[in-house]
């Protein structure tokens, strides 16, 4: 526990030799989750039981786990549907005897998957056209048949908590850093690459194994006073009320970085989802970079002298980096609407190298946040824990170009 805000800044924010996996907090993988040691100590430090504690770009809800776990109430909003599941199901814990669901799911499966004109019937009627494409290169054909009798053994359940762990730990055998039962390589990390001498998997048996290790945990989560809430939505627009959040607390996307639909839909296209309603959804994320029909608008004097170094280089980049710092802008502009006067935003994100420029990215929000009526207090450095946190590449000309190794915690107070 720290004493104050300034003896946590003068504190070691880096975490690295702290095990970030425990409670629910490793039952998927995410791409750039920070460590839960780092939200724990600013809720701590920053609010009381009972407080409210918004993540607005929550991801896996790592933020929104530590609030539940300390007794606050958290609430999350993310774009991405798979990121919603799986902070939803990592924070409510199971009113279910474990040891009778997890026989009974697995024994309707591998029934299920016995009945082969069934599974054959599904896998033809449930996916449109391009999906079916999607589907017939990544996966294998036992692994397709052993993935639907899981979903439908998974139908079974009613919508609500049980379905969704069943859902997530779905997933989770999917997108991994390996690829999971896929054929792709290093799904969470990087840009899928087919793997010509990936052997499949057994589905059931990897699927199993996730749930007998994390049904059991999410069973025993404690029961609070405050559960926490986590919807899909945009961190432009909140449905929260003014003045009534005590901390935001968040990592929004790096510019130009982590596409976070690449990976999530390999298990989006099993959960529902189709290859263009999941093409709608991308334009949505903060940070994608199609800019056709957005209206580009002026931003502060030091983001402007970032944006001409860009633009002497790549006017489409500057464009991308630009609508970018426009995005974050509206989703600042919420953060401060909802928070409570003489309360903080912690923003932690890192920069990006686009064609060789440093684009500043934590110096830029923090440049934009004070026009929005922020006080930035301070911006402080955090190192990344290379083997935990991965970072992408900058997307230059360069290929190994400055795999990020620090990030900035950007502290602003709504005076
Ligand atoms: C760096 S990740 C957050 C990781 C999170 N702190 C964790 O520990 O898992 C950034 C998140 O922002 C989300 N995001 C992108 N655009 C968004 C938008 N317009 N509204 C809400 N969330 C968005 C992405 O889906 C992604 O989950």
């Amino acid at each position: 526990m720290y004493e104050s805000l300034s003896s946590l800044l003068s504190s070691d924010l880096n975490f690295h030799d702290k095990n970030s996996t425990y409670s629910s907090h490793a039952i998927h993988a995410f791409a750039a989750k920070f460590p839960p040691q780092l939200p724990r100590a600013f809720i701590e430090s920053l609010t009381n039981p009972g407080d409210v504690v918004l993540d607005p770009m929550s991801g896996s809800g790592t933020t929104i786990l530590e609030a539940y776990l300390l007794n606050r109430r958290g609430v999350g909003c993310d774009i991405d549907p798979l990121a919603v599941k799986m902070a939803r199901v990592k924070t409510t814990p199971l009113e279910v005897d474990c040891f009778q669901l997890i026989p009974e799911v697995i024994r309707n499966a591998v029934n299920i998957l016995k009945d082969e004109a069934k599974v054959n019937q599904a896998i033809s009627s449930r996916f449109d056209r391009k999906t079916k494409e999607f589907i017939d290169y990544w996966f294998f054909p036992e692994t397709q048949k052993e993935l639907m009798a899981l979903l439908l053994a998974i139908d079974n359940y009613e919508k609500g908590p049980v379905r969704e762990l069943l859902e997530v730990i779905f997933s989770s055998i999917i997108v991994t850093k390996s690829g999971g039962v896929s054929r792709a390589r290093d799904l969470a990390h990087s840009r899928p690459h087919l793997d010509p001498e990936k052997k499949p998997r057994n589905a059931i048996k990897a699927f199993e194994q996730r749930l007998l290790k994390f049904a059991p945990i999410i069973a025993a989560l404690p029961v609070h006073d405050y559960p926490a809430t986590i919807k899909q939505c945009n961190a432009k627009s909140l449905s929260i009320k003014d003045n009534s959040v005590h901390l935001v607390m968040t990592s929004p996307p790096y510019a130009n970085a982590i596409d976070y639909m690449r990976a999530n839909k390999f298990s989006l296209v099993w959960l529902g989802m189709s290859i263009s309603d999941l093409g709608k959804l991308r334009s949505k994320y903060i940070g994608n970079e199609a800019t056709g029909k957005m209206k580009m608008e002026m931003l502060p004097e030091y983001t402007e002298s970032i944006l001409s170094s860009l633009m002497a280089k790549d006017k489409k980049k500057e464009a991308v980096l630009r609508k970018y710092y426009m995005e974050m802008r509206d989703a600042m502009r919420e953060m401060y609407r909802v928070l409570i006067p003489g309360h903080y935003a912690i923003l932690v994100v890192g920069t990006s190298i686009m064609r060789g420029v440093d684009v500043k990215t934590p110096q830029c929000l923090g440049d934009i946040a004070r026009t929005l009526g922020f006080q930035l207090e301070t911006i402080q450095s955090r190192e990344l824990d290379r083997d935990r946190r991965m970072m992408p590449f900058g997307n230059g000309n360069t290929h190994i170009e400055q795999r990020m190794v620090t990030e900035e915690v950007i502290i602003l107070k709504k005076p």
